[in-house]
């Protein structure tokens, strides 16, 4: 009984909606018990075909982001909304959206759902080949470029937000240089004149890239550089959340910045062998070597995409509940 609705439905949707004969539905399966993923990572689509995602127990959603940005979403991008389903709904029907491919730009989605995108809860349509890697890291590694506003909206009650200046009229410094935080708070690095970026370092190596050095795989988070012009009124932001308090390194790829102090730290200690002056002179005394630190940015988030939406002419076909399609 339910199955000849279900057929019949289709066979109804595709009656009105397929305009070419081989375009294709591709399912997605959004969460499901115990499970921060979509089912699969990601897709290739032609133009014509629809994306349904099929939302599983728990409470998620699809949301679409960039590459620059995948935890935020995309001005005038398409979102699902939270489609909570219950833990007793094992066997179906489950809620559904739909995304119709007009194009086949690449496409970025995450879930807006607490923590669930920072614990890789992505998914993309068309990535070029590797950027899908790139995008998941991004999202993992807990750093996001983001607006001021936004930043201090998602900013969970209690935390701080500490501001850096960079650059600008100051000159090769970040203002303030030498920060002490407390896990769940968040460093805002507001970019000011000239180009200059925010690289993760080490204190082994505070002018190389953490991704250049780590012999365990880690991957450092890079603002990429963000150039601003002489006349520039408003500043391009990112920020980074602290989770620890372990110390973090931090320095400017541009040219020989570093070399010239150029650095920043989070939780230093405040003497002995690792305190921060002792980062800030080994920089100045190493710098010039690594001014030809990495030349493609270990994680992506390159200037080039900031404050920039992604306009790919998707649709939000159907959000929400499309009752008795079952995947
Ligand atoms: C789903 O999650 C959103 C965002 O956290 C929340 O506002 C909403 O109440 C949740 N819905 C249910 C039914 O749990
Ligand atoms: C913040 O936590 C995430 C995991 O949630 C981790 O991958 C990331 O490295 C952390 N951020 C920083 C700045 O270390
Ligand atoms: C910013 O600096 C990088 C690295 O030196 C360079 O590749 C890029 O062209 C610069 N951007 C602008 C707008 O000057
Ligand atoms: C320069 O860096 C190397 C590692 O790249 C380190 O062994 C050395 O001690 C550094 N020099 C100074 C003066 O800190």
């Amino acid at each position: 009984m339910f199955s000849t609705f279900l057929t019949a439905s289709l066979a109804l949707l595709s009656l009105v909606s397929f305009p070419q004969a081989q375009a294709a539905q591709i399912d997605v399966v959004v969460g499901g018990p115990g499970v921060l993923k979509f089912n699969p990572q990601f897709v290739t689509a032609n133009v014509g075909d629809k994306v349904v995602f099929s939302f599983r127990q728990k409470n998620h959603t699809a949301t679409q982001s960039t590459l620059a940005n995948p935890c935020t979403k995309s001005p005038g991008g398409f979102d699902s909304g939270f489609v909570p389903v219950a833990a007793t709904n094992t066997g179906g029907p489950f809620p559904a959206a739909e995304f119709s491919i007009k194009n086949t730009d690449p496409v970025w989605v995450f879930c807006a759902q607490a923590g669930h995108c920072s614990s890789g809860m992505v998914f993309a349509i068309n990535p070029p080949p590797g950027q899908f890697d790139q995008f998941e890291a991004a999202a993992k590694s807990g750093t996001s470029p983001t607006s001021a506003p936004a930043a201090a909206a998602s900013s969970p009650a209690g935390s701080t937000d500490h501001k850096v200046v960079v650059g600008g009229p100051a000159g090769l410094v970040y203002s303030p240089n030498n920060i002490k935080a407390q896990p769940g708070d968040t460093v805002t690095f507001e970019f000011r004149q000239k180009n200059h970026t925010a690289t993760q370092s080490t204190f082994a190596n505070p002018c190389k890239s953490l991704s250049s050095t780590s012999t365990t795989g880690q991957v450092g988070f890079d603002s990429g550089f963000v150039p601003v012009a002489a006349d520039a009124t408003t500043f391009p932001t990112w920020t980074v959340r602290i989770n620890d308090t372990t110390p973090i390194w931090v320095y400017c790829r541009q040219g020989n910045h570093c070399g010239q102090g150029m650095v920043l730290a989070v939780n230093s200690v405040d003497s002995g062998p690792n305190s921060f002056d002792a980062f800030v002179a080994k920089a100045k005394s190493n710098g010039t070597s690594a001014a030809a630190a990495p030349t493609t940015s270990p994680t992506k988030n390159g200037a080039s995409s900031w404050n920039r939406g992604l306009s790919n002419g998707l649709v939000l076909a159907v959000a929400g509940v499309i009752a008795g399609l079952t995947l």
